[in-house]
């Protein structure tokens, strides 16, 4: 039986178009998936926008449109965006969709009934730009410390969620499973800044918002946009929805003890994530998540991509520059989820050139022009490689797969990038046009045989990136991805007898 996996990124907010930084996210998900179903599993990928909230209602209404007239053309640029960027989510979720506000409702209601709800008073900072209730140690210089806008003072009525009849469970949680958080730095961070201190319950409605889903208790107050959005990594998979009993159900199959649950959000959501997320699961009785995993940011020189700062980068335009092999490739090898990586058009450029152009697509055109010229394109027959070349091949499989699996994405891709300028240099070191000159036939086709297995191996290990290109490549070399797999990867012999076509430039050098 094929295992489970479920990944998920943040819902964006549709409040203004999306950019690199949300690209990034949704990127470093997708390769994820692909690379689990290339790995037999049985995936499940979510992504979607989260639409209630202040910040919403106030956008909608200096366009003089209704918030649903506003986000409806939002999130058509969204899904837009995602296309073009070649993301394979199974659902995109929406938190104004029917079956995701009834089910928000069926959540209060229960934990309402519970007693883990309860009716108060909230005095204090909000943050719009974040829609996030402020501490102290989230304000530096009296602005909100991510983006950097002054909060507003808020005082209502509200109804607040238990978070502190959590906080030992969660802690322990943590201490007990060291891999649930990645990394240990931001785990660490939560756990000293809000966890062990300043932990209170969290205000969970608002009533002087509108635009939100209301409560079926009280008819004054909408639900706050963090309860609702979170709630969403379950409402995709239909939580507490039982209308339709001819539909799979989602929830057994992907929330599920054995699946593997993968949640993925910038280092700056999470608190939301690491403290309140695991509340409410332990607050509905359902199981953790496998690992959440908070990355870095994208930076330039001079700070933080994004809206509220007015600086950011379209993803569309870059596409439109260098394809959308260049973007993913170059979102998910240059920046790590560690640190925060930083952006320029010029480190672009000179990614695309020297990794794509000069490297993985020079190699392809080089074997290719080399099978055509000596062996009239037929890759010939031969009983060994290289040894020293395909135990290296062998070994670049192995770490490949063994980062992937720890979800280190960066590292899985460059140890390929790697391998791809080893083939490079073995091309001048073997130097294959010598050999042809002095008919040196058995030593010759030996070469072009690992040099072709090469191009394929990499194709592969790439095709959750280079979605374009590997397919292309692939091509050229009589080879159907679907015929591949970690199996059959590792047997040169895959390439044995396969005609190349016309070699064809995968990535244009940009001058
Ligand atoms: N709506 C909330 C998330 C709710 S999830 C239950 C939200 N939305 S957002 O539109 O602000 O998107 C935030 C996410 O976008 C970040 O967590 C991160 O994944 C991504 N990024 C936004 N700017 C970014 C960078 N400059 N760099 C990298 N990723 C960033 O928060």
């Amino acid at each position: 039986m094929p295992k489970n996996f479920y990944i998920t990124t943040p819902i964006y907010y549709p409040s203004a178009n999306l950019h690199l930084g949300h690209a990034y996210t949704t990127v470093v998900a997708d390769v994820i998936k692909r690379y689990k179903k290339m790995s037999g599993y049985n995936t499940y990928f979510v992504t979607g926008t989260d639409e209630h909230g202040q910040k919403i209602e106030k956008k909608a209404f200096e366009n003089n449109e209704t918030p649903i007239e506003f986000v409806n053309k939002q999130v058509e640029k969204i899904i837009f965006l995602w296309d073009k960027l070649g993301i394979q989510y199974d659902k995109f979720i929406r938190t104004t969709q029917p079956n995701h506000e009834k089910t928000v409702q069926k959540i209060f209601t229960k934990l309402y009934k519970e007693g883990l709800i309860y009716k108060g008073n909230y005095d204090g900072l909000y943050c719009e730009s974040c829609e996030e209730y402020l501490t102290l140690s989230n304000i530096e210089e009296g602005v909100c410390k991510v983006c950097k806008l002054k909060p507003i003072k808020l005082s209502e009525e509200n109804y607040y969620f238990k978070v502190t009849a959590f906080k030992n469970f969660i802690i322990k949680y943590l201490n007990d499973n060291p891999n649930f958080v990645s990394p240990e730095k931001i785990k660490k961070e939560v756990m000293n800044n809000f966890l062990e201190n300043n932990l209170s319950d969290l205000s969970i409605t608002r009533s002087s918002i509108k635009w939100g889903i209301n409560i079926k208790e009280d008819d004054k107050h909408t639900i706050y946009v963090w309860f609702d959005a979170l709630s969403n990594y379950l409402t995709a998979l239909d939580y507490l929805n039982d209308n339709d009993s001819s539909k799979i159900n989602l929830m057994e199959q992907f929330w599920s003890d054995d699946t593997e649950i993968v949640q993925f959000f910038g280092k700056e959501i999470s608190r939301f994530h690491i403290i309140y997320w695991p509340s409410m699961l332990k607050a509905l009785n359902l199981r953790m998540p496998t690992t959440l995993i908070a990355h870095g940011w994208i930076l330039f020189k001079d700070g933080k991509m994004s809206k509220s700062r007015n600086n950011v980068i379209d993803p569309l335009e870059l596409m439109a520059e260098y394809s959308r092999d260049a973007l993913r490739l170059f979102l998910t090898s240059e920046i790590s989820y560690e640190k925060d990586g930083i952006y320029s058009n010029e480190i672009f450029f000179d990614f695309y050139n020297n990794v794509l152009a000069n490297n993985i697509g020079n190699l392809s055109s080089r074997v290719i022009n080399m099978a055509k010229k000596y062996f009239d394109s037929k890759i010939p027959d031969v009983e060994s490689i290289d040894s020293e070349f395909y135990d290296l091949i062998k070994n670049t499989i192995k770490k490949y797969k063994i980062n992937m699996d720890k979800f280190d994405v960066s590292n899985a891709i460059k140890v390929v990038i790697d391998l791809s300028k080893y083939a490079n240099k073995f091309i001048e070191e073997t130097k294959p046009w010598v050999m042809a000159k002095e008919k040196n036939i058995t030593a010759l086709s030996k070469n072009i045989t690992a040099l072709s297995y090469v191009n394929v191996v990499i194709s592969f290990l790439l095709s959750p990136v280079l979605i374009d290109g590997t397919l292309k490549n692939l091509n050229l070399f009589d080879i159907n991805l679907n015929d591949l797999s970690f199996d059959n990867i590792t047997n040169y012999k895959i390439v044995i007898g396969k005609t190349i076509k016309n070699s064809e430039i995968l990535y244009q050098r940009k001058i």
